[in-house]
């Protein structure tokens, strides 16, 4: 596990961009793993400019997200479709065709998490972009997720959803429940890259870095991947001293 500490949130996006930008130019047929949260969103506007730029094009690329809430109606915009769309689909040349989100609207959830891991397992993404929840989940794998499962339907810890409650008006609105890509799909990626910020995040960072490989921390799996960039600021390692 390679570990870069950059001075803010802007310098983390910039590096995280600079294996990205690698990536898309050496692999224009590749497929991104995409992740939500506010973390990777500087990665994202990187990612624009460069396309906006002539630098890099999606003409070809695939992409394949985590996760997404179970039972927001489509188009609600605390919907993992309606961000990825607004934070980066929307502004590049990507056939929106080829960007995969789970449905949490599914009528037989069941098949539609089968379906995902089997879309996965054919898609194995050259990259997979990760956040970290401040308690070590990645995705939504919560703490206790074996580290063998797929995609699957978790009930999300009390923590997580105060966590994500500020996108919401009131905690009440965020769902109970989720789709998720398990902690073996995201294994499968070629190459991992985690981007977190923040004082919030620094016991989830050592813990993953530097903490034994256990479900209590599901990014601690981390440790048993060949190809894993964590890129953080100084908060978010402070621990790692
Ligand atoms: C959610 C997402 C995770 C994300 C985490 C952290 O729980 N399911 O994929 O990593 O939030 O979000 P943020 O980057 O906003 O701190």
């Amino acid at each position: 596990m390679r570990i870069i500490i950059e001075k803010d949130y802007q310098d983390i996006g910039k590096t995280a961009n600079k294996f990205m930008r690698e990536l898309l130019i050496n692999n224009p047929n590749a497929t991104l793993g995409l992740a939500t949260g506010s973390s990777p969103v500087g990665l994202y506007k990187e990612m624009i400019a460069d396309n906006k730029a002539g630098i890099t094009t999606f003409k070809n690329i695939k992409t394949v997200n985590l996760d997404e809430y179970v039972g927001l109606p489509e188009g609600h915009d605390q919907t993992y479709r309606y961000f990825m769309n607004d934070n980066l689909f929307n502004h590049i040349d990507i056939d929106k065709n080829n960007t995969r989100v789970p449905n949490g609207m599914a009528e037989n959830l069941e098949n539609a998490c089968k379906e995902y891991t089997d879309y996965v397992a054919k898609n194995i993404p050259d990259v997979q972009i990760l956040g970290i929840g401040s308690n070590g989940h990645i995705a939504f794998n919560e703490p206790g997720t074996p580290f063998d499962a797929h995609t699957h339907i978790v009930t999300l810890k009390e923590g997580t959803r105060q966590d994500n409650a500020r996108f919401f008006s009131s905690i009440d609105e965020v769902p109970t429940h989720a789709i998720t890509m398990g902690i073996a799909d995201i294994m499968q990626a070629k190459m991992i890259i985690l981007v977190a910020n923040g004082i919030g995040k620094s016991k989830a960072i050592y813990d993953m870095a530097k903490g034994p490989i256990t479900t209590d921390c599901p990014a601690s799996i981390l440790q048993s991947h060949p190809n894993v960039v964590v890129i953080i600021d100084e908060s978010a390692g402070y621990l790692l001293k």
